[in-house]
């Protein structure tokens, strides 16, 4: 039987319970939520799986050791306890990285230049020759983690960021992350059949993301590399196979995924991105203020990832988000639509309830991510309800 390890993917704040069915679906054992992360169990071919499939994760982490630290020195001397030629060759290159939430240790690089120090002295003092730092390609991605005085290292088997998926272009505006575009798409249930719209798409990552859920694309089917194709123990057979047997499940998309913008810089980029992301057939965008759109028959979802509007006059944006909500009333019935926003005075005016609230972050800002059903009769319940007439 294939070796089993212990692995923890790493995720953001809310999207823990979607980032478990993930694992789940993937064929992981042992799977329990944290905060922001999910640990589980696996072989050597589900490590693989994890990187190239999850649409939610940040990062695949395989710890290798935990101990209890109250200073530099201690750490030092339990980092070289460690075999560290199980995992690198003494010419070989590598990076560290901390983070850390504790009262014994203040400077996450600090810890991570100890870290190395131990790591490249018992190279030194086995074989004579040291490994290397490369802050950008390295061939082991360490990671430490320190809760208080409890430290866990792990090898990093993703290396960069999995949000970076492979299809976005260096450009000026401020797009949503792609873990959390994806994790918006798989907390609204979508099926990845039927209507889905974002009309303020930016640079389009919700509609990607969409259109990779649709096709059935691994979230990561472009990225150039991971970090555990340069790990010593790296299997390209198995590797090979799951990138084919990913390949051969791609299918065709029964979505119909539309994206507008009111900007016509951004719907330029997203189509650049689309193309990237090979969807050129499977996504419409066009320049549209939202409130010329018009939806297509049948219902569906719409994913709004709309300005929050924290530097304009309040005057302003509780219009915008007015205006945003009679839109909805008045030409989205059968959808249910959904919008992230920071701004929670301004989100009351859209003069909607929620059937669901739920907490995100879209980057370091704190946000509520509301569900709107727009039912029949949501325009007429509002009519009497403003004429002082409500019904319930
Ligand atoms: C926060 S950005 C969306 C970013 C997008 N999710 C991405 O990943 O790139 C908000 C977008 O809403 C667009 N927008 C603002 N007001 C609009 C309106 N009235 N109609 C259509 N788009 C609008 C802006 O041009 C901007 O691209």
């Amino acid at each position: 039987m294939n070796m089993l390890y212990q692995m923890v993917a790493k995720t953001q704040f809310g999207l823990e319970g979607v980032l478990a069915k993930e694992l789940t679906n993937l064929g992981a054992q042992d799977v329990e939520e944290h905060n922001r992360a999910v640990s589980f169990k696996g072989d050597k071919g589900l490590m693989y799986k994890t990187n190239l499939y999850l649409r939610t994760a940040l990062k695949v982490l395989v710890p290798v050791k935990k101990f209890i630290a109250g200073n530099e020195q201690q750490l030092y001397d339990e980092i070289k306890k460690i075999d560290w030629s199980q995992y690198l060759s003494n010419d070989g290159t590598m990076v560290v990285h901390t983070s850390l939430k504790s009262d014994y240790f203040n400077h996450s690089q600090y810890v991570s230049l100890k870290t190395k120090d131990a790591i490249v002295d018992q190279f030194r003092e086995n074989t004579g020759i040291r490994p290397d730092i490369d802050l950008i390609r390295p061939d082991l991605s360490i990671d430490i983690h320190i809760n208080s005085n409890e430290v866990t290292v792990s090898l990093d088997s993703s290396a960069e960021s999995l949000h970076r998926r492979g299809y976005r272009s260096e450009n000026t505006l401020a797009p949503i992350n792609e873990v959390t575009a994806a994790g918006m798409i798989l907390l609204t249930g979508w099926n990845g059949k039927g209507n889905f719209m974002d009309p303020m798409c930016g640079s389009g990552t919700l509609l990607i993301e969409a259109g990779l859920i649709a096709k059935n694309i691994p979230a990561n089917m472009l990225r150039q590399k991971f970090g555990f194709e340069t790990w010593k123990d790296f299997e390209p057979e198995t590797w090979k196979k799951i990138k084919e047997e990913a390949v051969a499940n791609i299918k065709e998309s029964e979505a119909n995924i539309i994206g507008s913008d009111k900007t016509f810089k951004a719907i330029e980029i997203a189509r650049e991105n689309i193309t990237r992301a090979g969807l050129d057939e499977d996504i419409k965008v066009s320049n549209k203020q939202f409130d010329e759109v018009k939806p297509p028959e049948g219902g569906g979802i719409v994913i709004m990832n709309p300005p929050y509007g924290e530097r304009l006059p309040i005057e302003e944006i509780d219009a915008f988000y007015k205006a945003m909500g009679d839109k909805m009333k008045k030409d989205f019935e059968g959808f249910q639509v959904w919008i992230i926003s920071s701004n929670i005075a301004a989100m009351k005016r859209i003069g909607l309830a929620a059937s669901k609230r739920l907490n995100l972050f879209n980057g370091a800002l704190e946000c509520k991510y509301h569900m709107f059903d727009i039912y029949k009769g949501t325009r007429d319940k509002r009519k009497l309800e403003a004429a002082g007439n409500p019904l319930s």
